[in-house]
């Protein structure tokens, strides 16, 4: 087999760099790297495959990228990337479904709780020498069994917190999402809802669906007024599907009353944004799929994608083309 040139544009586990290596000519460089930067650009041009996440390929990079036949994404998100350029170029984009659902409604599960029992707020109590005496009324969270969760997309992620919720802490499920979907083992335990049905009636609402042009800003100040005073919002997908300016005010104002981000509007989250830093909201760094083994499993996974499309075999997780 010719061997092709292949940019690897974010570090890949050294196991799945030699299996790229052993049949390609590879080069690495990430371009969020000041000192990779350039390196990136200069083998963009003859680069016949791309892996890597967390990089926007636009329509610019597309640009300079005559050569390229494949882009191998180490993620399930598909936001990054200009999927109608691809499309019009007939380029395939692979990506990583399904390895990470379980460890990424772990994450998000993890949120529902530590915004509901005040987790992060009250650890960091302790870690600051408060607990001094019992404490009182002002620091006791909320239940999180037999609360009424709203789960806004119901993909594979969405039904496996679903499953979490009404199997291990019976709680009763709405999802809204663009079709009702027949799970057999939550029969009379998730329900089939309209979104503002969804906002009314969920004490926590969590939003698993992915962003495209429709889903950007859904969640926006007139939603987050619908939502129940003194519910809860997660976001474990995108930040960019929240009004985050509107979720500060609803926090604020005693609307809501707490919120659990794992991703943002810009990504690292800038120093100076007051959702560091806010006592009602419970802020991680984009840490969903974020394990040893899930990060290797999605790793093996995008590999074996982009060195099926390379030999000309279609690959397991075609996203465009
Ligand atoms: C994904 O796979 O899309 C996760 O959000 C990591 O980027």
């Amino acid at each position: 087999m010719t061997r092709r040139q292949v940019l690897v544009f974010r570090e890949l586990p050294a196991d799945q760099l030699a299996r790229l290596q052993a049949v390609h000519e590879v080069t690495v460089a990430n371009p969020r790297k000041p000192e990779q930067r350039d390196a990136f650009f200069a083998a963009l041009p003859a680069a016949q495959g791309l892996i890597g996440s967390s990089y926007p390929i636009d329509a610019g990079i597309l640009a300079q990228a005559a050569s390229l036949q494949v882009v191998s994404s180490i993620s399930v998100g598909i936001d990054n990337y200009d999927t109608a350029e691809l499309q019009r170029r007939g380029i395939m984009l692979c990506h990583t479904p399904g390895v990470l659902t379980e460890t990424t409604a772990d994450t998000i599960f993890a949120l529902v709780i530590a915004t509901s029992r005040r987790l992060i707020e009250l650890a960091t109590h302790l870690r600051d020498g408060h607990w001094t005496r019992n404490i009182d009324e002002s620091l006791f969270g909320w239940d999180v069994h037999g609360k009424r969760l709203g789960i806004v997309g119901f993909g594979r992620i969405g039904q496996a917190l679903a499953r979490r919720a009404a199997l291990g802490f019976g709680m009763p499920v709405l999802y809204h999402n663009t079709r009702e979907v027949a799970l057999p083992e939550l029969a009379g335990k998730a329900r089939h809802v309209g979104l503002e049905q969804l906002l009314a009636e969920a004490d926590i609402v969590v939003l698993t669906l992915p962003l495209t042009e429709n889903t950007r800003g859904l969640i926006d100040a007139e939603k987050l007024s619908a939502m129940k005073p003194g519910a809860i919002l997660v976001n474990g997908s995108r930040g960019a599907i929240v009004d985050e300016a509107a979720l500060l005010a609803s926090l604020d104002a005693g609307h809501l009353r707490a919120a659990g981000l794992d991703v943002f509007a810009v990504e690292p989250l800038p120093l100076d944004s007051p959702l560091r830093r806010h006592p009602r909201v419970t802020a991680l760094p984009h840490i969903g799929s974020a394990t040893h083994e899930t990060r290797h499993a999605m790793a093996v996974l995008a590999t074996s994608n982009l060195l099926q499309a390379l030999a000309g075999e279609r690959p397991a997780a075609v996203a465009v083309g």
